[in-house]
């Protein structure tokens, strides 16, 4: 694979939208990025860079390392020093979405078949845990403490979400509380870590660092809600996802609570057979989907986001004007608004 395909890959359809600005305004930035991801995934373990590089090629959103680098930019600093950490970002991020499919049983990831699928759960898990550990590599060679303890602890944070997930699936007992807790571990931490590092690496003061923290977080969470939405309601294609694997797996996500809290009898019993059970025939999926619909579970999952978007656009507003600064405004938006 050559360094432009991956480029393009990183690239997304639609061209008018603040992710895509922000990525062709550090493009220079994305593509050292780039070559740093190119060159870590490498090994003379064959199955290594095959399996890695059939998923990193597969494009994805890039969205955590172009926080890095735009909450670097952001401060000020304007040297290479995000790079290896923006791409240890990305690693981190990679390792889990392949520990993920393994635990989801995911079939289909960035519009093609899940690696697990092509390559087995082993190897999957097994280069998953390659990549977090070229994570931590690239994360030392930058030899500051402050931005390892940050992104160690993210990733201790992340796994500990995915196992909280396991006692909240099946449970329709879960709380809104401990749903949040989750999404939050899961996804918001990294998100969180990916925009704390920018401050420090551009030695701005920790008011600064703890600004972009609460951007990230309350970016994460909104994102996580949206992804949970998108699960139910997006385009298959468009998504590059399956619809319908959080059902199938029986999650309790925030669609889910909304229609429970207000479920008539019967549809408390569907909810028990299909997600608590998991005993579901093929129709189920849709009718979940209606009820979903009737409760409008949907858009009041989105407002909630929308709710997280805003908390991140206000965390902005001590941050230096700048053209950088409006575009991360409008990746708050654009986070909710997305369907991919
Ligand atoms: C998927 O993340 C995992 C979640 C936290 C929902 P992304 O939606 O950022 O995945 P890619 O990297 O764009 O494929
Ligand atoms: C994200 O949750 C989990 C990670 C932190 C990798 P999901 O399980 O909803 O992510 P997708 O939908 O598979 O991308
Ligand atoms: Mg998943
Ligand atoms: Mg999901």
């Amino acid at each position: 694979m050559k360094a432009s395909q991956l480029e393009k890959s990183a690239q997304t359809e639609s061209v008018n939208n603040p992710l895509n600005t922000l990525f062709q305004s550090l493009k220079k930035d994305m593509d050292q990025v780039n070559a740093l991801i190119m060159e870590n995934m490498q090994s003379n373990v064959p199955m290594i860079p095959k399996l890695a590089g059939y998923l990193i090629a597969s494009g994805g959103k890039r969205i955590r390392p172009l926080l890095t680098l735009a909450c670097t930019r952001l401060y000020g600093y304007d040297g290479p020093r995000p790079y290896t950490l923006a791409a240890a970002v990305e690693f981190i991020h990679t390792a889990t979405l392949l520990h993920d499919d393994v635990v989801d049983e995911s079939l289909e990831r960035r519009g093609k078949e899940a690696a697990s699928l092509v390559f087995g759960n082993k190897a999957s898990v097994l280069v998953g845990d390659f990549l977090f550990s070229r994570a931590f590599q690239l994360m030392v060679l930058d030899r500051n403490i402050e931005i390892l303890r940050i992104l160690s602890d993210a990733s201790a944070i992340i796994a500990q979400g995915e196992v909280l997930q396991l006692s909240t699936q099946n449970n329709l007992d879960t709380t809104f509380e401990q749903y949040t807790k989750m999404i939050s571990a899961k996804t918001a931490a990294l998100f969180a870590a990916a925009c704390q590092i920018g401050p420090i690496m551009a030695e701005a003061n920790e008011n600064d660092a703890a600004a972009m923290y609460d951007f990230g977080l309350n970016l994460g969470l909104a994102f996580q809600i949206v992804d949970d939405v998108l699960d139910y309601s997006a385009n298959a294609q468009t998504l590059g996802k399956s619809i319908g694997d959080d059902f199938r797996e029986g999650k309790i996500t925030a669609p889910v609570l909304i229609a429970l809290e207000n479920a008539s009898e019967q549809e408390r019993a569907f909810w028990q057979r299909t997600l608590a059970d998991q005993h579901q025939r093929d129709s189920d999926l849709q009718t979940a989907q209606n009820i979903l619909l009737k409760h409008n579970a949907f858009e009041r999952s989105l407002d909630i986001a929308r709710d997280y978007a805003e908390k991140a656009k206000a965390a902005l507003t001590q941050t230096p004007a700048s053209a950088i600064r409006t575009t991360l405004h409008d990746i708050a938006a654009f986070t909710v608004d997305r369907d991919y």
